[in-house]
């Protein structure tokens, strides 16, 4: 199953996997810490934090979460982090449709290479762009729900929807 309980709290190992630049890493500053940094920097090979969160049915869960580097230099890592996780958050920006090529991208590579049972979130991040928006939400939730995944539109920087993510997988995990 999705979680392993040795040792007190049940943990839920998740990876983080998109674009550089579309806003992974302040996703989970805003989740973990409760904070944005405009001024964020790319993240080299992997960065980890863990979290624990109170879910609706009042049990909690540990997110261990690996942020990955999504510059083209560090692809070939991310096979290290999603192998073995039970959920994923593949992240685009929804100002980019070149991130979400890259995020569809990302899909096919779990589908392959990944546990059968992982749990897949799209993230639309950078919601608060919508001015910039170069994604339609309607085009992005058809896809989500053609390859059996839940999609979220979230901005690190407002914090909207950024809870939903990780709840949203705690909900779909066996
Ligand atoms: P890599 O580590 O290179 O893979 O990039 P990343 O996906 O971790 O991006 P990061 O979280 O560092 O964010 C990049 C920049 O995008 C940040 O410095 C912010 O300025 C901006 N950003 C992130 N999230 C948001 C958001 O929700 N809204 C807006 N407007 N900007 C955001
Ligand atoms: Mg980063």
């Amino acid at each position: 199953g999705g979680r392993s309980a040795a040792g007190g709290m049940p943990r839920i190992k998740m990876v983080l996997l998109g674009d550089s630049g579309v806003g992974k890493s302040c996703l989970v500053l805003r989740f973990v810490r409760g904070q944005f940094d405009p001024s964020s920097k790319v993240t080299v090979g992997a960065a980890f934090m863990s979290h624990p969160v109170a879910l609706p049915d009042s049990s909690t869960v540990k997110f261990e979460i690996w942020d990955t580097a999504g510059q083209e230099r560090y692809a070939s890592l991310a096979p290290l982090y999603y192998r073995g996780a039970s959920a994923a958050a593949i992240v685009y920006d929804i100002t980019s449709k070149e991130s979400f090529a890259k995020a569809k991208h990302w899909v096919k590579e779990l589908q392959k290479n990944a546990s059968q049972e992982i749990v897949i979130v799209l993230v639309g991040n950078k919601s608060d762009l919508e001015q910039d928006r170069d994604v339609s939400a309607e085009e992005a939730k058809a896809y989500a729900e053609e390859n059996g995944m839940e999609h979220v539109e979230a901005s690190a920087k407002t914090a909207h929807n950024v809870s939903e993510i990780f709840e949203s997988i705690a909900a779909h995990l066996p």
